[in-house]
């Protein structure tokens, strides 16, 4: 018998309490068949401790009765993780059906300990900025760091991390460009940036599913996922796939922005994803002839979405041209000046998020 014909059975098994089945809900990471054996191996992320037994069984029986040779079914199950001092047990969005459509639980790709979300309903606030300097920062407290672009209409990471072309391939997955000690993935390295993408809901779940999942990333301690801003079907879709341990939210100081920037934030208590902390960007501009501080964008924002969504404030970055043009050049200031005020402000978040989730190797 072979893989095919085993897929095809599998195709037959549906997840406990969905009508769906095991095999569009890429839960299947392995199949050996051939020679006298049938082995296949799955991969989940279930918070039911029964789901893993019971899908074990029901394969097995599928097989059994498809006449597949010595069949042996194996389960992982990694159950969504809790964020230590965070307010939700996980990303459940997956497993619960919404607008009348079942979906598959979310799970975390291969190798992946923790996945954190850098989130805002507002453009512009330095969303890319942080994701870039807060995994150079991780990588430099000695984490394995991945980061990954969800910006399918504006990719900024592969210039932000000075990254670029075609992506090698592993014979089964996409290999991530890596630099900083961080491996990089973004739809930025698939598509030339003249190509304008117009990306419809169905086209970004599996943009997004490719991207997050079919990568060889290695062994992460933290995966970082940029987000586009608002509140669009890329947050979405990423929570109902990938099981997220907690989200980032940036905002800069200004009242008005800081009310588009919750509005962002809404979407994740909502899928039981907890607030890790905010972050406020361009918080102020150091004045060169004194040292003195102007506040160009006002004063409180980070403060007030950090009481609204009750998290603490992780840090305040200031507007600093090193920042700006460290994204632009590829050398972000977190590994081109880590002395300076930006670049320790990412390493006092990268410490803060560090000792507010589990971050450290396994
Ligand atoms: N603290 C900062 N100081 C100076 N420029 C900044 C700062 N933060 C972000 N920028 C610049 O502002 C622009 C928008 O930032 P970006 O990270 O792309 O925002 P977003 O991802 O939220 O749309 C970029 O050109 C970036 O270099
Ligand atoms: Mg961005």
């Amino acid at each position: 018998m072979d893989k095919e014909t085993v897929l095809n059975i599998l195709r037959r098994v549906k997840y406990p309490g969905y009508s769906r089945d095991i095999v569009s809900f890429g839960l299947v990471r392995e199949i050996a068949a051939g020679g006298g054996k049938t082995e296949v191996a799955l991969a989940l992320s279930s918070a039911s401790p029964e789901v893993p037994e019971r899908l074990r069984e029901e394969v097995l029986a599928a097989l059994r009765e498809a006449g597949a040779p010595a069949p042996a079914v194996t389960v992982e199950n990694a159950p969504p993780a809790r964020a230590t001092g965070g307010t939700g047990a996980g990303n459940t969005a997956g497993g619960t059906p919404q607008g009348g459509r079942e979906l598959p639980p979310a799970r975390r790709p291969d190798g992946v300990r923790r996945v954190i979300a850098v989130a805002s309903g507002k453009g512009g606030v330095g969303k890319s900025t942080l994701a870039v300097n807060l995994a150079c920062a991780l990588a430099r407290r000695g984490l394995r760091v991945g980061l990954l672009d969800c910006d399918l209409h504006g990719p900024s990471v592969p210039r932000m991390t000075g990254l670029e072309g075609r992506l090698a391939f592993d014979g089964e997955r996409m290999v991530p460009h890596e630099r900083f000690g961080v491996r990089v993935m973004s739809i930025g390295f698939l598509v030339d940036e003249e190509t304008p993408l117009i990306w419809r809901g169905p086209m970004i779940t599996s943009a997004i599913r490719q991207l997050a999942f079919d990568v060889a990333w290695g062994e992460l301690d933290a995966l970082l996922v940029d987000l586009p801003p608002g509140t669009g079907d890329a947050p979405l879709s990423l929570a109902q796939m990938v099981a997220l341990d907690g989200a980032l939210i940036v905002t800069t100081p200004q009242p008005a922005a800081a009310a588009v920037a919750l509005r962002g934030a809404a979407l994740f208590p909502k899928v039981g994803v907890p607030v890790l902390g905010v972050v406020e960007n361009m918080s102020w501009l150091e004045l060169p002839a004194d040292g003195g501080r102007a506040t160009p964008f006002g004063a409180g924002g980070g403060a007030a979405v950090a009481s609204a969504l009750g998290a603490p404030l992780l840090g305040q970055v200031p507007l600093d041209e090193r920042v700006r043009a460290g994204g632009d050049d590829g050398e972000p200031v977190a590994v081109a000046a880590p002395e300076s005020t930006a670049g320790a402000a990412f390493a006092a978040i990268a410490g803060a998020l560090a000792a507010k989730i589990d971050l450290a190797p396994a």
